[in-house]
């Protein structure tokens, strides 16, 4: 019985991971998004999550796209909004919990020290 839970779990972990597989994406848009999908897409991994879902959403609503946009239809038709969510997620970071990790600490503490002492002692 309990061996049977636990096989149950794993099976649940699996089944979660899969759901944000972007795999079959690659082929168009780079293994991390990095590309324009046949040069026509905008660079997926530099688009907020926010716009990712939105984007995602819309080209299964019909709402959004452009010349191209049959193709991504085709592509977000069996997802829902959960794994529209854990995509977009994934396409960020990787796990929630990896979301916030873009917080780059830009310490661009540029120490104007121009303290240029014109010492102009023109007597
Ligand atoms: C067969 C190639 C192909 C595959 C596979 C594909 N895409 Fe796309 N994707 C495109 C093209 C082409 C566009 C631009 C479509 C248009 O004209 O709106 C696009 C656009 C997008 C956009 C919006 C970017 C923009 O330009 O506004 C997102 C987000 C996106 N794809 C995510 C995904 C995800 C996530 C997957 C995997 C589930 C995926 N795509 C699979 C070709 C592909």
């Amino acid at each position: 019985m309990s061996k049977f839970v636990k096989l149950a779990a794993v099976a649940a972990l699996l089944t979660t991971a899969a759901f944000a597989d972007t795999t079959a994406c690659a082929g168009c848009h780079g293994k991390d998004f990095e590309k324009s999908a046949l040069g026509k897409s905008k660079i997926v991994k530099d688009l907020s999550k926010e716009d990712i879902v939105k984007a995602l959403k819309g080209y299964k609503a019909g709402t959004y796209g452009g010349a191209m946009k049959s193709v991504m239809q085709g592509q977000v038709a069996k997802l829902d909004d959960a794994a529209i969510e854990a995509i977009a997620t994934e396409i960020k970071g990787g796990d929630s919990a990896k979301v916030d990790a873009n917080a780059t600490a830009e310490t661009n503490a540029t120490a104007e020290t121009n303290a240029t002492a014109e010492a102009n002692a023109t007597t």
